[in-house]
């Protein structure tokens, strides 16, 4: 518990130290993990090759951190607490030791199965502990996990399947999500008709339905634990070694695999956990984060199991059986951190308050927000009614690519400002810049949000393209990594978030690229071109807007709309699913044949008051026909 800031100028005294001794500074600090060997350089790194290395030659298995470095003080401590989709369902508490020897177990099970150090291992699992379990035991084996959203489809499971060569896949019979069952196998089984790496699938039973299972491929997890043991001596890995695979949205081309290590990831995760919560022995901490997203791995799992903490996992969805649902768990747990994303604040916001009067939420003493950018609306909602006016509430911005936590308020320790994720963590160098790469100094400047200085828990590179990793990250500002993001320092020097710069669109905290919807739009036979922008939705954050156009003989736009939403549902999932499909006869083009996106933005947005300079455009008249949104054939 050393690590953790008491009071605001231990903050300003520990991010001193951090930026004038970094190695320094992060060296104390990983000193309290065990490793099997210690490094002999705490960093190396280049922002133009890029290359990046922390503890550089240590050895360690991240897991023996979680486990056989807390056992013995807190072996019966309850590590996870489940909560199920049906609250009429049993919970299930599993202590520190449970949890151990069904990781030790699974660990037997996975090696048993073929699965070596260096393995890509999926996981399309629901909110159980069994997920959590299958993640651990890849950490303890070397092997390398791969969580895919269970709501994603098949074609976006075999994408990522194929792009990291999957050895094995770990699904279930189902899942439930509110009054659904979602059946995840057959989706499996639909996605391995188009890779051919995955040897075993192993399928744990959670809903009871019947699943078809193919002899020679598919094996139940109830079956593969049986008589393995509960003991499993953890693989050595080196602090470099890969521990997961993560595949997230960019402005270009198909998702990308961001790949984090074990060393930096088990220091960073830990550390930001204590400090942004201020997690104390016997607090329980909720976050509702899917573990298909970087805040499950980081802020469900990796963190709070390394920091000793009781993490609430649930199963279900804000608003199954009732809209208290999240306010009830919260009392029935005695939550002490609440961890929740915007786009559940503001859905929920809108139930008003009679979901909540029945609760009393006096357990809360912290509040989060994470994924996008929080209005203020939302962030004064949430502080005065489920915060109560009294817990401190923690904005924090951070990326799958940056693996933790990067610019929060420290709970209680650092000022609350609504709406500014505030101030950059220990060890993380934020700067402004403009659109040349020139650093804004000082207060009251807005431009493009990069970091100048590694940090433990950055990734390490895009898995199979060392290419894109450098062009994505490292070229936009030579020398810097670029976050994609836009932000302001105020005239009192917090940041604020403004949201992407680049072609990515935040739909309720997930992460789309456009060029990936639209890829999926132009599937559609009758597509003949196609563009997507983000617009201001009320609960969503921002809604995903198309505009497509089409061969439209003999069919309704109406069908056609239909069908478009329903060709992205099924090559990306739900998520990527269009608010809004506009058929229209041209897209607004310059002479080089690029979309002005600027425009169509404008339209989606309802924002036509001043288009900006169209001078350059080839078509202008497109433009008339597409805000009228009836187009003259
Ligand atoms: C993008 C990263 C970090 C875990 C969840 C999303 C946006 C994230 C905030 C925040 C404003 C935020 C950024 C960022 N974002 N947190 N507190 N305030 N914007 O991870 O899918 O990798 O998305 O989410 O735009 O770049 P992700």
């Amino acid at each position: 518990m050393s690590q953790k800031i008491q009071t605001l100028s231990g903050y300003i005294n520990e991010y001193q130290r951090s930026v004038h001794q970094p190695e320094k500074f992060w060296g104390r600090i990983a000193q309290s993990f065990h490793w099997q060997k210690p490094w002999d350089n705490v960093l190396s790194w280049d922002f133009k090759g890029p290359d990046i290395k922390w503890f550089e030659n240590a050895k360690l298995n991240l897991t023996e951190n979680i486990f056989e470095r807390h056992l013995f003080t807190h072996g019966e401590k309850a590590a996870i607490i489940w909560e199920p989709n049906d609250p009429k369902e049993a919970h299930r508490i599993i202590s520190y030791r449970e949890l151990f020897e069904m990781t030790c177990q699974f660990s037997n099970a996975l090696e048993a199965q073929g699965v070596e150090k260096g393995d890509r291992v999926i996981i399309y699992m629901p909110m159980i502990p069994e997920a959590a379990v299958a993640m651990l035991a890849c950490a303890r084996i070397g092997a390398v996990h791969s969580v895919v959203f269970a709501g994603f489809s098949s074609s976006a499971l075999a994408d990522r399947i194929n792009d990291c060569e999957a050895k094995i896949v770990l699904t279930s019979d189902g899942n439930f999500r509110g009054s659904k069952n979602i059946p995840v196998k057959e989706v499996v089984d639909e996605a391995l008709e188009k890779t051919s790496t995955v040897e075993k699938v192993i399928v744990c039973k959670r809903t009871n339905s019947e699943v078809t299972m193919k002899s020679t491929r598919d094996v139940w997890w109830h079956d593969v634990i049986k008589g393995q043991s509960i003991d499993h001596k953890a693989v050595t890995l080196d602090a470099e070694d890969l521990l997961f695979i993560l595949y997230t949205s960019g402005s270009t081309g198909k998702p990308k695999g961001v790949v984090h290590t074990t060393g930096g990831y088990m220091v960073y995760t830990q550390y930001s956990f204590l400090n942004v919560f201020q997690y104390e022995q016997d607090d329980v901490y909720w976050c509702t984060a899917d573990i298909g997203w970087i805040t499950g791995h980081s802020y469900i799992v990796y963190g709070p199991l390394l920091a000793g903490a009781t993490t609430l996992m649930f199963e279900g969805v804000p608003t199954y059986p009732h809209a208290g649902r999240f306010w009830e768990i919260i009392d029935k747990y005695k939550v002490n951190q609440f961890y929740t994303a915007p786009t559940a604040i503001r859905a929920l916001q809108a139930k008003g308050l009679e979901p909540i009067a029945p609760y009393s939420l006096d357990s809360l003493k912290v509040i989060g927000s994470v994924g996008e950018p929080i209005n203020e609306e939302a962030w004064h909602w949430y502080h005065d009614h489920i915060g109560k006016g009294n817990c401190p509430l923690v904005d924090t911005w951070w990326q799958t690519e940056t693996g933790g936590i990067m610019i929060s308020p420290l709970a209680g320790i650092t000022p609350n400002k609504p709406a500014h994720a505030s101030l950059p963590l220990p060890g993380i160098q934020p700067v402004i810049v403009d659109a040349e790469g020139n650093e804004l100094k000082g207060n009251n400047v807005e431009g493009n949000l990069c970091i100048k200085f590694p940090w433990p828990s950055i990734l390490r590179t895009t898995y199979g393209d060392h290419k894109r990793f450098k062009e994505t990250y490292f070229s936009t500002y030579p020398g810097m990594y670029f976050t994609g993001d836009g932000a302001k320092r105020d005239h009192d020097g917090y940041l604020r978030i403004l949201g992407r710069v680049d072609d990515v669109i935040n739909v309720s905290g997930h992460r789309m690229g456009t060029a990936e919807v639209e890829n999926a739009i132009n599937e559609h036979p009758r597509v003949i071109e196609s563009a997507v922008v983000g617009y201001p939705h009320d609960i969503k954050g921002q809604g995903i807007y198309a505009y497509a156009i089409c061969d439209r003989e003999g069919v309704s736009d109406q069908v056609l709309i239909e069908e478009i939403k329903g060709t992205v549902r099924k090559i990306i999932g739900p998520i990527a699913k269009p608010d809004e499909v506009q058929i229209v006869n041209g897209l607004p083009k310059t002479r080089s044949g690029k979309i002005m996106r600027r425009i169509l933005r404008k339209v989606a947005s309802k924002d036509i008051s001043n288009l900006g300079d169209t001078s350059t455009l080839l078509n202008p008249e497109v433009i008339a026909e597409i805000i009228d949104g009836s187009p003259s054939d």
